[in-house]
């Protein structure tokens, strides 16, 4: 099992369409359908592909999630792809990225 955040996005999508068919491992998708995101680049449903609506930066939804799931591995592709200062993306990103480890942000 894998959990991937922003899997509705570009990067994300590709990657879990082409994980579920080269090798069938079951995902957990976890992205909050910004601008970005959109379950139409994920095709067909797929019972090994599991989609939660839901921002990484709900504690609870992320412990649930890891609780429930037990991902062996974690593939972050969940960001804002727009232009931004620097320290704004740095400071999302590292609270974002503490969130998923389980540390304080
Ligand atoms: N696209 C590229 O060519 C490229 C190249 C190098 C690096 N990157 C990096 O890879 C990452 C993903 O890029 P992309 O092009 O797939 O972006 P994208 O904008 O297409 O997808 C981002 C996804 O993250 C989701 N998301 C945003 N904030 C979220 C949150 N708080 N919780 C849950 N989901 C959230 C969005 O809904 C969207 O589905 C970004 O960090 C980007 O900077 C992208």
């Amino acid at each position: 099992m894998l959990l991937v955040t922003g899997g509705a996005g570009f990067i994300g999508s590709n990657f879990v369409l082409s994980t579920l068919a080269q090798t069938g491992e079951a995902i957990v998708n976890l992205d909050k359908l910004t601008y970005a995101g959109s379950l139409e680049n994920l095709g067909p449903p797929n019972p090994k592909h599991v989609f939660v609506k839901g921002d990484i930066c709900d504690r609870a939804l992320v412990r649930s999630l890891l609780q429930q799931h037990r991902p062996r591995a974690i593939s972050r592709t969940s960001a804002p792809s727009q232009m931004s200062p620097f320290t704004n993306v740095w400071r999302g990103s590292a609270a974002r990225s503490a969130t998923l480890a389980g540390l304080p942000a």
